[in-house]
């Protein structure tokens, strides 16, 4: 398994491409499914993730070829498999993204009940319930969740759960409505890029979809769905990321392709820390001041301050002048990155769903683990600003995320480098 070596200590200086965002292609692939004829998805990541959703409509059915760098080119050719396996489930959560899709299409899908992992158990009981509201019978058959109906009619759907709105589940029932009888209306709907971008694609292909990117959706049903060009938005947590990447080093990043509109909240919060955001011609120019301020946070569903990037702002917060507190509402088990930045000098301490973060004048290189995705992009930060040696273990996780993320981060001065062992 591969290692990232990193020295620290340099300050990053130059341009970094951000690259299309994970979590809009992977639902915009599920999309599919619900289309005649062909889709071209372009400013598609090259990531572990996209490759395994890749896979799993190939075995649903769908063509998928890599045309070009960054471009496929999606059809359907069978329907005659609507079972996502556990196998290929089991990797990656986002696979629950075919349920709509299958359901809306096909009126019939059997996906795996995805298991829980690093940040924390993961339901998927509204993503069940809203596709319910619209008319199909549910089952539980050997861990797999099992969806039919004759016909889906369009109904009034309450997305809302105990920790607010859900990204994946207002993706799924915007899908299995897109063909149904009738209007439906989601309430609670999640209003992330993503789900936006979703809907903007679906639009483009013949649905009718209006209120997306705020609570309350509106879907029209209509008879079918054709292929189309879509050019996915960038990837919101890759430029989070590498805004921090910046401050954390008291260095100068632009940031091109990145948009500001897609990151209110969590350039609030970088700007309070200190570090200067501003829009350029290109995409964004992020610069820190020396001196880090600390703050406090909370996670909330969009446009509130992500919880994908909670884990990164720790890092940056551990060196700042002073206590930060920083809660997590999403997820509160998603502090696995906690003792690993510990082990690197930190002085983090966990209350439940909330860390006091005791702000240190250094961290100090370390062997540690990486967990989930963004913990281990936590990781990477601290190594860029830890004294001496960093050795990240496991760094697939990064993979599925960040596309080449140490090959960016060298370009603009960072010693990092991936160790085959
Ligand atoms: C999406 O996951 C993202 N993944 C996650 O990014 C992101 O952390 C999350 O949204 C929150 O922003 C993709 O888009 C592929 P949720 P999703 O359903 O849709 C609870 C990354 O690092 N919930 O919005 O699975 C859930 O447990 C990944 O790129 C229910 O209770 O998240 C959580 O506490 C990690 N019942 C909260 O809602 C449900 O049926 C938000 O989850 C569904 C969710």
């Amino acid at each position: 398994m591969d290692v990232f070596e990193i020295h620290g200590g340099n300050r990053l200086r130059g341009t970094i491409q951000i690259g299309g965002s994970k979590n809009a292609a992977l639902p915009l692939m599920a999309a599919v499914l619900l289309t005649e004829g062909e889709t071209i998805l372009r400013n598609v990541p090259d990531l572990k993730d996209v490759e395994l959703m890749g896979e799993l409509l190939a075995q649903l059915g769908v063509s998928v070829r890599r045309i070009e760098p960054g471009i496929l080119r999606l059809r359907v050719e069978d329907e005659s498999n609507s079972h996502a396996r556990y196998e290929l489930v089991s990797q990656m959560r986002a696979s629950v993204c075919v349920l709509g899709p299958l359901l809306g299409k096909r009126k019939t899908a059997r996906v795996a009940m995805p298991g829980g992992c690093a940040i924390g158990f993961r339901p998927i009981d509204l993503h069940v319930r809203g596709c319910q509201a619209l008319g199909a019978d549910y089952d539980l058959a050997n861990g797999d969740v099992v969806l039919k109906t004759k016909r889906l009619a369009g109904t009034e759907v309450f997305l809302g759960g105990p920790f607010g709105s859900s990204v994946t589940a207002t993706a799924n029932v915007m899908m299995a409505a897109v063909l149904a009888e009738g209007a439906t209306v989601i309430e609670s709907a999640a209003c992330e890029p993503e789900v936006a971008d979703l809907a903007v694609y679906l639009n483009a292909c013949g649905a009718r979809i209006s209120g997306h990117g705020t609570p309350r959706i509106v879907i029209e049903g209509v008879d079918a769905l054709r292929g189309v060009e879509h050019t996915i938005i960038p990837d919101r947590i890759e430029a989070g990321t590498f805004m921090i990447a910046a401050g954390i080093t008291n260095g100068e990043l632009e940031l091109a392709g990145a948009r500001l509109d897609h990151l209110v909240a969590a350039v609030d919060a970088l700007r309070r820390v200190g570090v200067l955001v501003k829009r350029t011609d290109t995409g964004v120019n992020v610069s820190a001041a020396r001196r880090l301020e600390p703050i406090e946070i909370t996670t909330q569903p969009y446009p509130g301050f992500p919880t994908d990037l909670q884990a990164q702002m720790m890092a940056l917060l551990a060196l700042a002048d002073g206590n930060s507190v920083l809660t997590e509402k999403i997820y509160p088990d998603r502090f696995l990155h906690v003792a690993e930045l510990n082990r690197m000098g930190a002085h983090l301490r966990k209350e439940g769903p909330t860390v006091i973060i005791e702000g240190v004048k250094q961290l100090v290189g370390a062997p540690v683990m990486a967990s989930d995705l963004r913990a281990s992009a936590a990781l990477v930060l601290a190594g860029l600003i830890a004294k001496g040696r960093t050795v990240i273990q496991r760094v697939y996780h990064i993979d599925r995320g960040y596309e080449r993320i140490e090959e960016k981060l060298r370009a603009v001065g960072a010693d990092i480098r991936r160790v085959k062992t």
